[in-house]
């Protein structure tokens, strides 16, 4: 485990839905320019986690740390303006709208009409299959056009951190390959930080640096990739 800066801290974190506990006493660590993997079966608490870092669920106890500030009570929309940006299929997608709209309306934290230019440029030859539908509806896309569309908004908006919530999830297997060498390219080439949710257990920590392994809203398991499957811990039937 190398020492570099953590870019996300969570510590000793809980939540609750009404009075029923959710997320246990998690903490983990994201590291600056890493790719890192929360892998978890349904319902263990993946998703809210993701939604504690947003501010979209409250945080009964413990500290969240963005580039070294206390986030923890902060809003939503402050936390994207610091940098935090979650990429999923149905987050921030706008059906009725166009394709072209929805990337516009995506990027609404880039004030200077030039560089907005530019960065929409870049995602339409990034992603050719956008490109030949821009005057689409975004509702018309199929789910793994509205996944490059959830990643092209990422790319336009450049977040330090990219938060991505089981973008695999219902996607054709060739479609599932081609969105784990986006993730890789953003993290290489665009210095994106990425923390990835996962229950694709093979592709997700094929691309990650480090994993945390979460099980009825605690951490039971973190390692790097090569730990996580020497530890046996896969087979265990609460993954599947
Ligand atoms: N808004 C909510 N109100 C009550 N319970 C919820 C709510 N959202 C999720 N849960 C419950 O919390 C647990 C964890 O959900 P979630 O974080 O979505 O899991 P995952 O993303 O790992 O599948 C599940 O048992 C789920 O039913
Ligand atoms: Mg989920």
């Amino acid at each position: 485990m190398s020492e570099q800066t953590a870019l996300l801290e969570v510590n000793n974190l809980y939540t609750s839905y009404g009075r029923i506990p959710m997320l246990l006493d998690v903490s983990f660590r994201l590291r600056e320019g890493e790719i890192c993997t929360i892998l978890g079966a349904n319902g263990a608490g993946k998703t809210t986690l993701v939604k504690a870092i947003i501010g979209m669920v409250k945080a009964d106890q413990g500290t969240i740390q963005f580039q070294d500030e206390d986030i923890t009570s902060m809003p939503t929309h402050k936390r994207i303006e610091k940098g935090i940006q979650v990429a999923a299929a149905e987050v921030g997608t706008f059906p009725k709208m166009t394709v072209e709209k929805n990337l516009r309306l995506g990027a609404y934290n880039i004030k200077d009409q030039k560089l907005l230019s530019e960065r929409l440029e870049e995602a339409y030859e990034s992603f050719p299959v956008l490109k030949d539908r821009l005057q689409q509806k975004a509702g018309t896309l199929s789910g793994g056009e509205r996944t490059m569309l959830a990643l092209a908004r990422a790319y336009i908006n450049k977040p330090a951190l990219l938060i991505m919530d089981e973008p695999s999830l219902g996607l054709a297997p060739i479609v599932v390959d081609e969105v784990f060498r986006i993730v890789r390219r953003l993290n290489q080439e665009n210095d994106m930080s990425i923390m990835l949710v996962e229950q694709n257990v093979v592709k997700s920590l094929g691309v990650s640096d480090y994993g945390y392994i979460i099980q009825k809203g605690q951490i039971i398991f973190q390692g790097d990739p090569d730990q996580i499957h020497e530890s046996g811990i896969l087979d265990n039937p609460v993954m599947s």
